[in-house]
């Protein structure tokens, strides 16, 4: 059996008729820049989220450079973010001329660790970026209490949750990304909302805030050719918003999808003691953009399942820090231990929309048969 990792044409031949019809609405228009679907998609992501304001852009990375741009952080400002994470989180925080301070996460949820967030904080921090790594939301009450407590800005790194939602401890519930005072998204195709190319987007629900980030986004203009500010070329081409705008219909059906095939893994991979599968925070659903467990044999393991046609991936096997591009630029307050053996412990599972459960059969046996005989 060949197992995928994703399957992004299994998921389009279900969907090729809509899909390829608003593909030719685009061409057939010529709008290829700014056409109406980037406004319609904006409006109905807004409208699932339930948030005032979407500005499409170009990437993920862009969203988050954009947002830091319009906060109007200067060289020298503190950023605090964890150190397991996507390197783009604390490249644009790098390449802006702030500083990266990292922090630990939480071995569980390999989430941002809330107890070390305070001791962080300086006199020059001005923003903590959390980010919903795989799937499922940072500790946002705790954060947004300690943003408020310094006055500091939250940029949530929503690139991998989008479609989870919240819940805060007086009942209320909130989607990932909508919590800070900004959220940013990546419409990478792999990613749970996936486009055919790249794709970002920013969330807010400050008025002000939303007009200076389609300012910055936009080449600094409100009015075309009056630049009142330096910004940046940064856009969701027209053919990637028909594709989300289809695909934003069927978002909540593909976490379902992923749901059931996380919970398959648990079913089939739950009493094999060297496993560690991914832990589920109280307050937060997952939308499992992987699933990643953990074990000390992982090297040996990701070996012998590619020789068994499964593959599989190490999301990532360098925290920040170790990383030569950060190592002098970033700044460490603690201990970032968990990290560290994350980065040598974790694997992630196939995980898509497409995935059987015959081939989640086939994967966990020989999970198993590794442990068995092979170790
Ligand atoms: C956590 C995280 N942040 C940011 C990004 C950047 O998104 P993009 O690849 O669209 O620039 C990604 C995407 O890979 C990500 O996983």
């Amino acid at each position: 059996m060949k197992i995928k990792m994703l399957d992004l044409k299994g998921q389009y031949d279900k969907i090729k008729q809509e899909i390829d019809a608003a593909i030719q609405c685009v061409i057939d228009e010529t709008a290829f820049i700014q056409g109406a679907e980037v406004k319609e998609f904006e409006t109905n992501l807004a409208g699932y989220l339930g948030i005032r304001h979407v500005i499409s852009c170009a990437n993920g990375t862009d969203a988050l450079q954009i947002s830091m741009m319009a906060l109007g952080l200067k060289q020298g400002d503190e950023v605090i973010v964890p150190s397991f994470t996507y390197v783009a989180t604390a490249e644009v925080i790098a390449l802006l001329g702030l500083t990266p301070v990292l922090v630990d996460v939480d071995p569980a949820t390999f989430n941002i660790k809330i107890e070390d967030i305070e001791p962080a904080i300086t006199g020059r921090t001005k923003a903590i970026v959390p980010v919903h790594l795989f799937g499922q939301c940072a500790p946002m009450e705790a954060i947004m209490d300690i943003a408020k407590k310094y006055s500091l800005y939250v940029i949530e790194d929503n690139a991998q949750a989008l479609g989870a939602k919240y819940s805060f401890k007086n009942g209320s519930v909130r989607f990932a990304g909508t919590i800070g005072d900004i959220g940013c998204t990546s419409f990478f195709p792999s990613k749970n909302l996936g486009c055919f190319g790249d794709g970002g987007a920013i969330f807010t629900n400050d008025d002000k805030l939303a007009e200076k980030l389609r300012m910055v986004a936009n080449h600094g203009q409100l009015v075309k050719y009056h630049h009142d500010i330096v910004g940046c070329n940064s856009r969701l081409d027209t053919i990637q918003a028909a594709v989300l705008n289809v695909k934003l219909s069927k978002l909540d059906g593909y976490a379902c999808s992923r749901g059931e095939a996380a919970a398959v893994y648990r079913e089939l991979l739950t009493d094999i003691p060297e496993l560690i599968l991914p832990a589920e925070s109280s307050f937060s659903t997952h939308v499992y953009h992987q699933f990643t467990i953990r074990c000390k044999q992982r090297d040996s393991l990701k070996a012998f399942l590619a020789g068994k046609g499964i593959p599989t991936m190490i999301y990532y096997p360098l925290p920040l820090h170790k990383q030569r591009a950060f190592s002098d630029i970033s700044v460490i307050k603690s201990g970032l231990d968990v990290s560290e053996r994350l980065c040598e412990e974790v694997l992630s599972l196939p995980i898509h929309t497409e995935l059987t459960r015959e081939e989640q059969e086939y994967i966990a046996s020989n999970i198993r048969y590794f442990f068995i005989n092979c170790k």
